[in-house]
């Protein structure tokens, strides 16, 4: 989209497309187009709106209902944060009694309106005249304009002294092909501007890509990372203040309710999570305000402890992706008085099950070393006819390995592909209900 298509989406003429579109996106295109063009929307105006239709269709899973109403491009909807985390992140920064934000590089503005949301003023700044532009009108859309306000500029220039924090999540794409970039080095803002902020001012928050390497994150930085229904989003490093412990790993629950707290609402301070050197936590106090016990959980900890070795158990827990990122296994193992089966897997076992958010648990019935031929004769005295299969150290494929094995008979199994003291070797089970994640 560029800044014409833009406005002429924003006359009436334009707005009645919009609303023509939304009736028939997400259908065949063709047939999209032809409804429009029945109705006497010229081609480029219904070729925006059939584009801008689809895009909000797609972001009701990231951002909720709202999107209805929003202006979105594709790779501003890409790398925007989804509703929950970013309504998470506002509520940590109101409940430091933070007041003034500049979001340098906001994009579409889903931080940022999650910010204002939480009754932060809110200042951004987007390099891209069309992004800034969107910005704006979903800062309008959502009823936050009077609390949101986007400039079209350098976030390097900024002056941060105005502001008591900076949030920033730089671009880790590269404009016009899209693809990742993976080296902080390349990130726009530049990372060195985006880690010298927490000298220059107060509060800051950086979002950062998940696989970053620990050795980049700033010594005095807590850095968190973040899941969403077992998926892993993001991490963040938190600065100043904001730095409550080393390493936090985040496991959120995503439901309608997250997606659906009432613009405006205005989040109060409460209680802070952890101090540095807490240790531990498990997770069922609320970590910000608002949080619900059952859909927040965190586990914080220094990242830098290595979990005991022993043998297999008969339970095994595979690790949410935020904890393993985090280097949070062995505050995982403590609480569960689990041990690593081999050093470099973070498979944990232990002898009885307890219910944990913070990753799946399994009873291990068998253990073999890998044999395709060992695996599916067990398979087959089993009736086993249905398999999942995680893997952790093992380089087959799943999918070959579930053709190799010629499934046949009405039972489940779920096998796990990993190493045993550096052993090839596969461990087959079963969930057990309430070892695992609450739904
Ligand atoms: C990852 S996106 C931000 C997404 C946003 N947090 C959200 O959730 O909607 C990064 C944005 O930073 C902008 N950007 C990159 N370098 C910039 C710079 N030097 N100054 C201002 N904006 C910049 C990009 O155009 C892009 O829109």
């Amino acid at each position: 989209m560029d800044l014409d298509q833009f406005a002429a989406l924003r006359t009436a003429e334009g707005s009645a497309a919009l609303a023509a579109a939304t009736g028939v996106a997400g259908g065949d295109p063709l047939v999209a187009a032809a409804a429009l063009r029945s109705r006497g929307v010229p081609a480029g105006l219904a070729a925006a709106a059939l584009t801008q239709a689809e895009l909000r269709r797609r972001a009701v899973g990231k951002f909720g209902p709202e999107a209805a109403g929003m202006f979105l491009t594709r790779p501003g909807l890409e790398q925007a944060t989804r509703r929950v985390v970013a309504d998470r992140r506002a509520a940590r920064l109101a409940a430091a009694g933070v007041r003034t934000l500049a979001d340098l590089g906001c994009g579409l503005g889903a931080d940022a309106l999650a910010a204002a949301r939480a009754g932060i003023r809110v200042y951004g700044v987007e390099a891209d005249p069309v992004t800034a532009a969107l910005a704006a009108a979903n800062a309008e859309a959502v009823g936050l304009a009077d609390r949101f306000t986007v400039e079209c500029g350098d976030a390097t220039a900024f002056d941060v002294t105005r502001v008591d924090a900076v949030f920033c999540d730089p671009a880790r794409r590269r404009a016009g092909t899209g693809r990742r970039i993976f080296d902080p080095d390349a990130y726009s803002p530049p990372w060195d501007f985006v880690t010298g902020l927490a000298a220059r001012v107060p509060h800051t928050v950086v979002k950062v890509a998940p696989g970053i390497d620990h050795a980049r994150i700033p010594a005095d930085a807590e850095a968190e990372w973040v899941s969403v229904d077992g998926d892993l989003v993001e991490a963040a490093l938190w600065g100043g203040p904001l730095a409550g412990v080393p390493r936090r790993a985040t496991v959120l629950r995503a439901g309608p309710a997250d997606r659906q707290r009432p613009a405006g609402g205005q989040a109060t301070p409460g209680d802070r999570p952890t101090g540095p050197g807490a240790g531990a936590t498990d997770g069922h106090q609320p970590a910000v305000p608002g949080d619900l016990p059952e859909r927040s959980h965190q586990l914080t900890g220094t990242g830098d402890v290595e979990a005991g070795v022993g043998p297999v158990r008969r339970y095994l827990y595979d690790p949410d992706p935020a904890v393993v990122r985090a280097h949070l296994v062995a505050e995982l193992a403590d609480t569960l008085d689990a041990t690593l089966a081999d050093p470099s897997i973070a498979y944990l076992y232990a002898d009885v099950p307890r219910p944990t958010p913070f990753g799946r648990c399994l009873e291990i019935v068998d253990v073999l070393p890998f044999s395709l031929k060992r695996l599916r004769a067990l398979l087959r005295e089993r009736r086993v006819g249905r398999v999942e299969i995680l893997k952790r150290g093992s380089a087959l494929s799943p999918e070959q390995l579930r053709r190799d094995l010629r499934l046949a008979g009405e039972n489940p199994a779920s096998l796990v592909l990993t190493r045993v003291a550096g052993a090839p070797t596969v461990l087959v089970g079963r969930p057990v209900a309430d070892g695992g994640p609450p739904g």
